[in-house]
C-alpha cells in the first residue's frame, strides 16, 4: 500500500488542536507553525479530509529541498515522481509564497516550478503540448528560509466549505474556527450547550456535529476524489466509515439564540442543512434575558468586538449583560473570544485561563471561565 506524507495546514494558535484530530484518526503526528505532519495512505487521506474539523487543507507533500538558485530550483523540482502523481491530462496551477528566502519573486518561482514539472511531463509523456484539460491537481511551492516545499493539495476549497452556509450573517465565524473554540472548551454531549448570541448559527451547528459524530466533509465533494493515483475506492470507504459512525441525537439540549431575528432564521437554515436541526433549541432572545434551568452546560460564543468606534458603547453594555448572565448561571462554563481588550474588566471577572487566536487577522483572545463540572455518575456494581 502506498503511503504519502501528509501535512494538515492549521491556523496559527490551534496546531495543537488539529494534531489532536489527527492522532484521533490513528495517525502519529509532528506539529510545526501552522501546520501538522503524518504518514498515510489514500484512505488516510479520504478520513483526513472528511474528519478534520480545525484543518484548512489536506497538502501531500511531494518534495522538501534547499534551494538558493532558480536552477537549483528547477533541476530539483525536475526530479520528483510528478508523473506518478499527475495523469497527461491534469490541470497543474501553481501557487507560491516565499518568506525569509533568497529566491523572494514569487511569480518567478510559481513559473520555474511549472517549466519544471512540464519538462518532466514531457519527456515522460513524450508529448510536446500538455492539454491540462483534465482533473485539478493544484500545487503550491512554498519558500521559507530556503527551503523549498511543494504540495500538491488534495481538498480544493479550503475545509471550512462544509457547504450548510449558503447565507452570510453578520461577521460570521469560520466553520473550522468555531469547531476549534468547542473542542478546546472540552464540552461534550452529557452537558448542555449554548451560544446566546449565535449569528448564523456556526458554533452550535459545530457543537452539534461533533455530539452526533457528523464528519465535517461529508456533504462535499474533495479534488482527491479525482486524483488516478488514489485507489479508486478511498472515498467511498472513508464515506461509509462516516456514515456508520453517525450517533442518535443525545439527550442534552443545544441551545442557539440571538436577539436579531433574522440571524436566527439563518441558523435555522444552516442546521437543517448540515442535517443537525432536530439536534438544536432556536429562540430569539437578548442575552440581556438569557436564562436556563440546566445545570453545568457550556457556552461558547463570538460576540461582536466593536471594532467600529459607533458600537463600542453597545459593545460595553454586551459584554456587563454576558457578565451578568454568568453571574445568574454559577454551575455553567463561558468561553468567549473577542479582540476587545477591556472584555474581562467589562464582564466583571477575571479569565481562569486565555489563549491567543486569530479570527481571519483580528488578534483576538478565547477567554475561558471554568464552571465545576458535573458528577460523573458511579457506576453500577453488583
Ligand atoms: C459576531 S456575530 C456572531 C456570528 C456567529 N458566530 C456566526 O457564525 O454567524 C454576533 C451576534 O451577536 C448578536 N447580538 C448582538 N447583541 C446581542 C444581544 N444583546 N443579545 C443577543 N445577541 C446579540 C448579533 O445579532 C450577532 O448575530
Amino acid at each position: 500500500m502506498m503511503t504519502y506524507t501528509v501535512m494538515a495546514t492549521a491556523p496559527l494558535g490551534l496546531e495543537a488542536v488539529v494534531a489532536r484530530e489527527v492522532k484521533q484518526l490513528g495517525y502519529e503526528c509532528r506539529v510545526l507553525n501552522g501546520k501538522v505532519i503524518y504518514q498515510t495512505d489514500g484512505l488516510g487521506i479520504a478520513r483526513s479530509n472528511l474528519w478534520l474539523r480545525c484543518a484548512d487543507r489536506v497538502l501531500i507533500i511531494v518534495g522538501e529541498f534547499v534551494a538558493h538558485t532558480f536552477e537549483e530550483l528547477f533541476e530539483q523540482t525536475k526530479t520528483l515522481p510528478w508523473t506518478d502523481l499527475l495523469p497527461q491530462n491534469a490541470r497543474f496551477p501553481v501557487e507560491g509564497r516565499s518568506v525569509k528566502s533568497q529566491l523572494s519573486s514569487v511569480p518567478a518561482c510559481q513559473s520555474i516550478v511549472k517549466k519544471a514539472i512540464v519538462t518532466s511531463m514531457q519527456e515522460r509523456y513524450a508529448q510536446e503540448w500538455l492539454e491540462e484539460s483534465g482533473d485539478l491537481y493544484a500545487i503550491e511551492v512554498s519558500i521559507l528560509n530556503d527551503v523549498v516545499t511543494l504540495t500538491l493539495d488534495t481538498s480544493g476549497p479550503g475545509l471550512h466549505k462544509r457547504g450548510y452556509r449558503t447565507e452570510m450573517g453578520p461577521a460570521p465565524i469560520k466553520e473550522t474556527l468555531a469547531a476549534a473554540l468547542v473542542l478546546l472548551s472540552r464540552w461534550q454531549a452529557h452537558r448542555p450547550f449554548a451560544d446566546p448570541l449565535c449569528g448564523s448559527g456556526t458554533i452550535a451547528i459545530e457543537a452539534a456535529m461533533i455530539a452526533r459524530h457528523v464528519a465535517p466533509g461529508i456533504n462535499r465533494g474533495f479534488s482527491a476524489e479525482n486524483f488516478a493515483f488514489l485507489p479508486k475506492d478511498s472515498f467511498q470507504l472513508a464515506r461509509e466509515e462516516a456514515r456508520d459512525a453517525l450517533l442518535p441525537q443525545g439527550t442534552q439540549p443545544i441551545l442557539a439564540s440571538d436577539i436579531d431575528s433574522s440571524a436566527v432564521a439563518m441558523a435555522r437554515q444552516h442546521a437543517t442543512k448540515a442535517g443537525v436541526f432536530d439536534s438544536i433549541t432556536f429562540s430569539v432572545e437578548p442575552i440581556a434575558t438569557f436564562f436556563t434551568k440546566l445545570d453545568y452546560g457550556c457556552i461558547v460564543t463570538n460576540p461582536p468586538y466593536g471594532e467600529r468606534l459607533s458600537d463600542e458603547l453597545t459593545v460595553r453594555q454586551l459584554y456587563k449583560e454576558m457578565g451578568q448572565a454568568a453571574r445568574r448561571l454559577p454551575t455553567w462554563s463561558f468561553f468567549i473570544i473577542t479582540a476587545h481588550p477591556a472584555f474581562e474588566r467589562l464582564f466583571g471577572k477575571q479569565a481562569d485561563k486565555n489563549r491567543k487566536l486569530y479570527n481571519g487577522r483580528i488578534e483576538c483572545h478565547f477567554y475561558q471561565y471554568l464552571g465545576p463540572l458535573p458528577k460523573r455518575e458511579k457506576p453500577v456494581t453488583t
